[in-house]
């Protein structure tokens, strides 16, 4: 016997019936009507792939820990990025990942280096997407820290400062439409914002990774990228994940300095901070998927334990749901394919 309790009152504890008017399932009922309804959608243009450049040519060196995933000298970048391009996909991201490393990060910088070398190859396509440099130097300095050392071993805000502005000046003379300064330096947005002003570019934007944790999740990233720190970790400078109201003052101060969008990152331990930042300011907001949280979605649909596009698709569309109107994420290629797939 199939009971229908859809269709007819149910008995309430005091054997009273109950008449149910609000049925949520009637919305349910169909792939249109849920379509109809649907409160978030995935688009293309919303997604932003990070690509990660590496010296020399015809080089596509895959990532273990990230499936999919590979270092590409800047000729491989610049065929990527059109591939991107095709897919619909709104912009690329990229990271240097230099030969020779030094103190100060001096390759991060130099208008020779591998992301400059992408960008202006990039550029040369006039592809409809949008060009975004991580403006930090962790993957160009020896010791792996996010800006110069301090003689007591402490990595130096203002001397840092310096360097960081230098390399969006010439992060943008490359090519890049927006930078995204990453090293959680005080005064950066300020820095740079000043810097590209007085060499030119008061048209390139900034996207300051406003609210950026010191996460375990940023593990895969750090060996694609080599850039683990040599000594010691990054929490004097990237904040404690446990802290909210924190990150809310560095939202404040990015926007006061000057700030175009804002990035939170990671994005699913933060989807409290995506929602809270959506509701204060009214910029772009963006958050980044990052490695980790790549890594374990895709190891875990390797191993048959998740539906990889179906956990993927759940998880972009819980930050955007969250309040982001950007997504950068690893996946972006994927998504995209299958947004069109479904059309
Ligand atoms: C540079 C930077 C990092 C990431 C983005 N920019 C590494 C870090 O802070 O250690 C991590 C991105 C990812 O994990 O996908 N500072």
């Amino acid at each position: 016997m199939t009971l229908d309790l859809e269709s007819r009152p149910i008995a309430g504890s005091s054997g009273a019936p109950i008449q149910i008017t609000t049925r949520l399932r009637r919305l349910r009922r169909t792939p249109a009507l849920r379509s109809l309804v649907q409160e978030t959608r995935l688009h293309p243009s919303m997604l932003v792939a990070p690509l990660f450049v590496r010296p020399g040519r015809a080089v596509r060196e895959p990532i273990g820990s990230m499936p999919g995933v590979a270092r590409l000298s800047p000729d491989m970048a610049a065929n990527e990025a059109a591939r991107l391009a095709e897919l619909g996909v709104g912009g690329v991201i990229l990271f240097g990942l230099p030969d020779v490393k030094d103190p100060l990060g001096l390759e991060a910088s130099a208008d020779s280096g591998v992301v400059q070398d992408a960008f202006r190859r990039i550029r040369s396509l006039e592809l409809p997407l949008v060009t975004i440099a991580d403006t930090c130097l962790c993957e160009y300095t020896d010791h792996g820290h996010c800006g110069p050392l301090a003689p007591d071993g402490s990595v130096d805000n203002d001397a840092a400062l310096v360097r960081l502005a230098e390399t969006a000046v010439s992060q943008a003379r490359a090519g890049a439409e927006i930078v995204a300064p990453s090293a959680m330096m005080d005064g950066q947005v300020a820095a740079i914002r000043a810097a590209l002003d007085q060499a030119g570019f008061s048209e390139t934007a900034i996207m300051a990774y406003a609210a950026k944790h010191a996460s375990a999740f940023y593990g895969p990233f750090r060996e694609a990228a080599d850039s683990a720190p040599a000594f010691g970790d990054r929490r004097s400078y990237q904040m404690d994940p446990a802290n909210g109201r924190e990150a809310l003052r560095e939202m404040d101060l990015d926007v006061a300095e000057g700030a175009d969008l804002l990035l939170i990152k990671p994005a699913l331990p933060a989807l409290d901070l995506i929602a809270a930042a959506r509701a204060r300011f009214d910029l772009p907001i963006a958050a980044y998927q990052v490695s980790g949280e790549f890594a374990m979605l895709m190891a875990a649909a390797e191993r048959g334990w998740l539906d990889g596009r179906r956990a993927m698709t759940e998880a972009v569309s819980a930050i955007v749901r969250a309040g982001a109107g950007i997504v950068i994420t690893y996946a972006a290629a994927d998504l995209a394919t299958w947004l069109r797939d479904e059309r």
